[in-house]
């Protein structure tokens, strides 16, 4: 998919957080300032959660209470270091966010949603979404990715 400005990265991340059920977890790859952070802030919308989704420095993760609690985690700085986050007994009580999952591989579930983005120019990102497993190639279907 292509987005062409924040407001739809937003909308998308947003869409597809109303698809999303206890459990779920996506995985969000890609370029800095590829709208990683951008496209979680939809789905926290879709969840309404209070407070601002960000992805402030130094904090790897951050729990947002909604309709459902959303775990954001920003694995950038854990660069694959064996840190228990203690969260993993929690996932089927939420949905699951990952930023940098490259550096979070040893807590990847066998199922999950990959997403990545891509830097075209100043506001535009291409999104493409990979489903590992068959629950979210149904949500991929339901987005019409
Ligand atoms: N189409 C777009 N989608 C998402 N962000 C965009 C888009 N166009 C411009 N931007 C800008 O790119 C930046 C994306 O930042 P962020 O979401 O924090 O990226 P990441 O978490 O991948 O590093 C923001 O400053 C945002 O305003
Ligand atoms: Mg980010």
């Amino acid at each position: 998919m292509i987005s062409r400005s924040y407001e739809e990265t937003i909308a998308l991340g947003e869409r597809l957080g109303s698809l999303l059920e206890l459990g779920a977890f996506i995985a969000l790859k890609g370029d800095l300032a590829g709208g990683k952070t951008t496209f979680t802030k939809g789905i926290g919308k879709a969840l309404n959660v209070k407070g601002i989704v960000n992805s402030p420095t130094f904090t790897i993760l951050k729990i947002y209470e909604g309709d459902k609690t959303l775990y954001h985690i920003d694995a950038y700085r854990l660069e694959n270091n064996e840190y228990d986050l203690g969260i993993d007994e929690y996932e089927d009580e939420g949905i699951m966010v990952v930023e940098w999952p490259e550096y979070y591989e040893k807590y990847l579930p066998k199922e999950y949603l990959e997403v990545i983005f891509e830097y075209i120019d100043d506001n535009t990102r291409n999104i493409e979404f990979i489903a590992h497993g068959e629950k979210y190639e149904r949500i991929i279907e339901e987005l019409g990715c």
